[in-house]
């Protein structure tokens, strides 16, 4: 059996055509239904429907033997693990460039960001990310207080609780609707295939044809 974890959402509509250029149809909907193991039309395969934030989890610990995770989702899972995907147990076979976004600092509109961020100084930062945010500000020189949030960022700095966020940008509606503006773009984000390295090695012929099957269709 080969186990493949998703996350529901975006990610997991734009692998669905990756799934089928594998030959590989997912046969329940994660919106309709409440199953969490999903059957594909292959007897071998099955997919897991898990948080996002979860899949590096699961497949690290072989409760996957692959899964599609955000680049941000992988970095802040990593950083328990020097950063490093091999020391995590895991390859990183595909950049699936689906799934397209940045991570970005934002401020409100009033906000004089080039003045705060002037060498030496000390920013109040709401993230989710705080791995990808300290090491951004790190290397800029300035000192971050980092206020991990779950979710809504964008309130922060409108209630005073952070002077800047560090968040997930995909068309922008979300900073223009609440009068905030993108500063600097951390880096471009986009979904990975992670792969158990123990599982590859033990399923080596069905996996390879999946992970080969997405590449093929991804250089399509
Ligand atoms: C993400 C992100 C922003 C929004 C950006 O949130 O945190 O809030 O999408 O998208 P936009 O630029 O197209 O407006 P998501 O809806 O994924 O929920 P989250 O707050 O749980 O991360």
């Amino acid at each position: 059996m080969i186990t493949l974890a998703l996350s529901k959402g975006r990610i997991f509509e734009e692998t669905l055509p990756l799934l089928r250029a594998a030959g590989i149809e997912v046969l329940d909907d994660p919106d309709t239904s409440r199953k969490l193991i999903l059957d594909t039309s292959q007897p071998g395969v099955r997919v897991l429907v898990v948080r996002a934030s979860d899949v590096p989890t699961y497949v690290q610990q072989g409760g996957a033997d692959l899964g599609i995770t955000g680049r941000d989702t992988l970095i802040e899972h990593l950083a328990q693990w020097g950063g490093s995907v091999g020391a995590a147990g895991l390859y990183q076979p595909l950049d699936l460039g689906i799934s397209r976004c940045r991570i970005s600092v934002a401020v409100r509109s009033d906000f004089d960001y080039a003045f705060a961020v002037r060498q030496g100084a000390r920013l109040r930062v709401a993230t989710k990310y705080l791995a990808i945010a300290r090491e951004f500000f790190a290397a800029k020189g300035v000192h971050a207080d980092l206020i991990k949030l779950y979710g809504s960022m964008e309130l922060a700095p409108l209630v005073g609780l952070s002077d800047a966020i560090v968040d997930l940008v995909s068309t922008g509606n979300t900073l223009r609707a609440n009068q905030l503006v993108e500063v600097e773009h951390i880096m471009d984000i986009s979904a990975r295939l992670i792969v158990n390295q123990a599982s590859l090695k033990l399923k080596q012929a069905p996996m390879r044809a999946i992970i080969d099957a997405f590449a093929s269709a991804v250089a399509a």
